[in-house]
């Protein structure tokens, strides 16, 4: 009998084969899942049995085995109970939602910049765009060094065509800087030449990459993070303002041409009940 594959409605049960502790908070979690196919950008709803069900971004594709994984930064309790697993542990899979980059690159190459745990949305993207052999420029952006992201992997596999930069708001590791700050001294040096941006992190990061970019008619494609029931178009939690653009069903990537257009990007989000909670300045 075949293996059967997550549905929209019904998380499929899969045992955990794989823990990375990346950072003191952040761990991957890897799990095999037949018969899907994502791309980068999308996203699994994941269900932790008895605590919650959460979005999370597919941060490794391997679909010629069908193994994939997730890397969750612990910050409250569903994802402090994720963080929390371990090898042959269960949880449940739905999906792939959501859109996925748009890959398309010009011979400019492409500059990936990711804050925190946001460089888990762009990871499978760096992968792709290396084996498109695109000049690519990757900006890690981190509080501090023990909290970068996926660092050493970056650091080794730095292949022919790839720059890697890094900043940290102390100083502990690359620039003394916010990751958007750092691209801009970097776009001002003329250090970056690139077609395309994309990014993935704190949105308010990512409102300054998007005004960056707009400045200089540089495309750009980011990432959002809103509160998500569904994950799939029909409950509506996470609508944009003004236009009710859907973050699990159009996004959750958008381009810029669309972010300029929505009023909510960077200055507020929603609680689980509609409420308005304005982004911390
Ligand atoms: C498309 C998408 C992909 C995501 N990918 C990842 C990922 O790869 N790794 C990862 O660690 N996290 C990811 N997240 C965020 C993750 O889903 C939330 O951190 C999680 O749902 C919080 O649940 P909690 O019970 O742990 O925290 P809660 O107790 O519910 O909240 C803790 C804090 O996180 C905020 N929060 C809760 N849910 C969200 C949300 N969906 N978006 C933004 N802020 C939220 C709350 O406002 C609060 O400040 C993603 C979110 C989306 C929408
Ligand atoms: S989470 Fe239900 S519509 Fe997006």
């Amino acid at each position: 009998m075949a293996a059967k594959s997550p549905s929209i409605n019904k998380p499929l049960p899969v045992r955990i084969t794989g823990r990375i502790q990346e950072t003191p908070r952040i761990a991957t979690l890897e799990f095999a899942v037949p018969g899907v196919r994502p791309v980068p950008g999308q996203f699994f709803m994941v269900w932790i049995p008895g605590v919650d069900e959460i979005p999370m971004s597919v941060a490794s594709i391997d679909n010629d085995r069908g193994i994939y994984a997730v890397s969750v930064a612990a910050v409250g309790e569903a994802t402090a109970a994720l963080f929390a697993k371990d090898v042959g542990d269960k949880i449940g899979i739905r999906g792939p939602f959501g859109n996925g980059f748009d890959v398309s690159v010009g011979d400019g190459g492409a500059c990936i910049i990711g804050g925190g745990v946001g460089m888990a949305a762009l990871k499978p993207l760096v992968s792709v765009l290396l084996e498109q052999r695109k000049n690519l420029i990757v900006i890690n952006a981190a509080r501090t060094k023990s909290e970068l992201l996926y660092h050493e992997s970056f650091e080794k596999s730095i292949a022919p065509g790839m720059t890697y930069f890094i900043s940290t708001d102390d100083g502990t590791c690359g620039e003394k800087c916010l990751g958007h700050e750092l691209l801009v001294s970097l776009l001002g040096q003329g250090k970056i030449r690139a077609d395309k941006v994309y990014t993935c992190g704190p949105e308010l990061m990512m409102r300054q990459v998007f005004l960056a970019c707009k400045e200089r008619a540089m495309r750009v494609e980011a990432s959002l993070e809103r509160m998500m029931r569904c994950g799939s178009g029909l409950c509506g939690l996470c609508a944009l303002d003004p236009g009710g653009l859907l973050v699990c069903k159009d996004g959750p990537v958008f381009s810029g041409d669309q972010l300029g257009g929505v009023t909510e990007f960077g200055n507020y989000k929603r609680d689980l009940s509609g409420k308005r909670i304005p982004l911390k300045k």
